[in-house]
């Protein structure tokens, strides 16, 4: 892979690279996705922050952003996303494509907010959950960490820490 090129930008190689260069010289993006806890994703994260690297934000063009959505370092915001007044988005969290999170949600870190997901007012989501692809969360509720929201669900009750949810309306399972 070493010496391609990816939509304009030179491919140095694997992980072994990022060695050649300095903290202070680079910022690095964050390549791993995450389906179910995004384990992998968060200590590949944790164990360059130990060496001192920083990871970039990455927006999509596409994504609307309010002006005072606070966006943790390495957040990545996919095409089509829309992010409201008041919100946060944790560091190393992804916000997936044409998700949409309302006004004055909390993200937390390493959340992944898959394609599609609709996140109502003031919810918030605790660190290193997922939600499913399409999900619905109605306002005010706040999901635990660690947590799963399977695929299509609509969550209507708080999810407590660690739990796995399904169904319209979602329930533990
Ligand atoms: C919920 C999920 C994590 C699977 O969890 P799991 O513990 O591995 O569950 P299993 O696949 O073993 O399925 C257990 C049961 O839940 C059901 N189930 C799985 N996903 C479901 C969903 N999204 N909605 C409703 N039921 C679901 C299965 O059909 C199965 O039912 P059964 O016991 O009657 O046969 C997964 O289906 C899911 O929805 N992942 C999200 C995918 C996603 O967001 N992708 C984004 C990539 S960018």
């Amino acid at each position: 892979m070493a010496g391609a090129c990816l939509l304009g930008v030179p491919v140095l190689g694997g992980d072994e690279v990022v060695d050649e260069f300095p903290p202070s010289e680079i910022q690095l993006i964050n390549g791993l996705g995450s389906v179910g806890p995004p384990i992998k994703r968060q200590q590949l994260f944790d164990r360059y922050k130990e060496r001192g690297y920083e990871f970039a934000p990455v927006i999509h063009p596409s994504a609307v952003v309010a002006a005072d959505v606070v966006l943790g370092e390495g957040s990545q915001v996919m095409a089509g996303v829309i992010l409201q007044a008041g919100s946060s988005i944790g560091v190393n969290a992804i916000i997936n494509t044409r998700a949409s999170v309302d006004h004055d949600c909390t993200i937390q870190k390493h959340v992944h907010i898959a394609p599609g997901v609709t996140i109502s007012g003031g919810v918030i989501v605790g660190e290193s959950s997922h939600i499913g692809t399409g999900a619905t969360v109605i306002q005010g509720i706040t999901i635990g960490k660690r947590a799963i929201v399977a695929a299509g669900a609509v969550v209507t009750k708080e999810v407590p820490d660690y739990a796995k949810v399904r169904g319209v309306p979602a329930r533990e399972f």
